[in-house]
């Protein structure tokens, strides 16, 4: 298995590119299934759980091409085989996300449940309870949500909890269904917006999408189209708050730092200096980073997604972060790796009290998921020595070419294979 080994204590410094965002190219890709006529990707970033996504769709008919230069064409003329099976879905939750789509192109799908996941229950019920309102007969059997529908009708649907696939999932649902859908305490992140746009472009009638009620008209039927994918504001995100963990000062372009209010606020209580062109975020951090205390909540509050980054940040600052995680149970599984660095934190429940640290030491440390990962390679490049993150293919899911965009930005750090 692969390795980062990090050698600490550069600051980072120079220009990188920020790829597009994985958590719009997931629900894009879905979206594919919508229509049998192509539908082109670009900004498509190179990522494990894309290529995962690639496999399920070529798996069930779609036809698959992909460029070189970050761009892919999906072909659903037939859907020969509606099913996403247990070793995908559980690699990649995200695999919920063909259920919509399936049951209103096919009439039908077996989409495995997700099983256990490492940050917390993450039920689907909100999925399923949207489909059997429009229309949808739904059974689990034998670990399978076995959907079947004639058309899908319009109907109003009230989610019980704010939820970003779910509100993806019944939204690329209604736009071939009979009638409207109205989404009320819908999902308002910009990857939900970014899907719209698309469907838009392929026909679809679809308003409000961004705010916390959707209204779909359906249609019936969805044509091809091209779109580029919107740029990662975790990615940026990430890449912001490694710069001012290390007090450096980088410049990321293909990015929008509109669609990250609540990150940047934080990085400029830390007391970074933010600056915001179009398509371009820059951060100089020149001092020692302050503590911020934060509390993960929707968009466009603070995101659960830059948590664990967040928490390296107050694990070296000045003064006492008090971190709140309200999306996700169990989601603070880098404090302990943390702590073999060096960092004083505390948890309690869903609160975890970070004491920043002067200094944190290298050491070999595991992630866990996804964020919890850029969380320890943030921490690594602070420490004083080296840091070997072990278990990288999380990282691999989720950042692209992370060691490589890292040396670009002066960071002294490798993968052993
Ligand atoms: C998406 C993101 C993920 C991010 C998360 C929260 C993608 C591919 N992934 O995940 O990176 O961390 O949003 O911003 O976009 N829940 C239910 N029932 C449901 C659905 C969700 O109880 O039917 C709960 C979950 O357990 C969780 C909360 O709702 O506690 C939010 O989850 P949700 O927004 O659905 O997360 P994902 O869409 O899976």
């Amino acid at each position: 298995m692969d390795k980062l080994v990090i050698q600490g204590g550069s600051p980072l410094s120079g220009e990188v590119r920020v790829s597009g965002a994985k958590n719009a190219a997931l629900p894009l890709m879905c979206a594919s299934l919508l229509t049998g006529e192509p539908v082109r990707f670009s900004n498509l970033p190179r990522l494990k759980d894309v290529t995962t996504m690639l496999g399920l769709l070529a798996r069930m008919g779609v036809q698959v091409s992909l460029d070189d230069r970050l761009g892919v064409e999906l072909r659903a003329e037939r859907v020969t085989e509606p099913l996403a099976p247990y070793d995908l879905v559980k690699t990649m939750r995200a695999s919920i996300l063909v259920l919509g789509p399936l049951l209103a192109r096919c009439g039908e799908a077996r989409v495995s449940l997700p099983g256990g996941c490492a940050i917390g229950l993450r039920p689907v019920d909100q999925h399923v309870k949207g489909l059997q309102q429009m229309g949808a007969e739904i059974r689990v059997d034998q670990g399978y949500i076995a959907a079947r529908a004639g058309r899908l009708r319009g109907a109003r649907i009230v989610a019980d909890i704010v939820t970003v696939t779910g509100t993806e999932n019944l939204m690329m649902a209604a736009t071939l269904a009979h009638g409207t859908t109205v989404l009320e305490n819908a999902a308002r992140e910009p990857e939900v917006a970014d899907l719209a746009n698309c469907l838009n472009a392929m026909g679809a009638r679809i308003r409000g999408a961004g705010t916390d009620v959707i209204t779909i008209e359906g249609v019936d039927h969805l044509h091809g189209t091209a779109h580029a994918i919107m740029p990662d504001r975790i990615e940026t995100g990430t890449f912001l708050a490694a710069a001012a963990a290390t007090g450096g000062t980088i410049r990321l372009h293909g990015t929008d730092g509109k669609i990250l209010d609540a990150v940047l606020d934080k990085l400029r209580e830390a007391g970074a200096e933010v600056q915001v062109e179009p398509g371009v975020v820059s951060l100089a951090m020149r001092r020692r980073p302050k503590s911020v205390s934060l509390r993960t909540a929707p968009y466009p509050a603070f995101p659960t997604d830059m948590q664990a980054q967040f928490m390296a940040l107050d694990a070296i600052a000045e003064g006492t972060g008090v971190i709140t995680e309200t999306i996700f149970e169990n989601r603070f599984m880098h404090a302990l790796e943390l702590q073999r660095l060096g960092a004083d934190i505390e948890i309690s429940g869903n609160t975890a009290i970070v004491r920043g640290a002067p200094r944190l030491q290298g050491a070999t440390v595991m992630a866990t998921d996804l964020r919890a990962s850029a969380s320890l390679v943030i921490a690594g490049l602070v420490a004083e020595g080296e840091t070997t993150v072990e278990r990288i293919y999380h990282l691999d899911r989720g950042y692209e070419s992370i060691e490589e965009k890292l040396s670009q930005l002066g960071a002294r750090i490798r993968r052993v294979h």
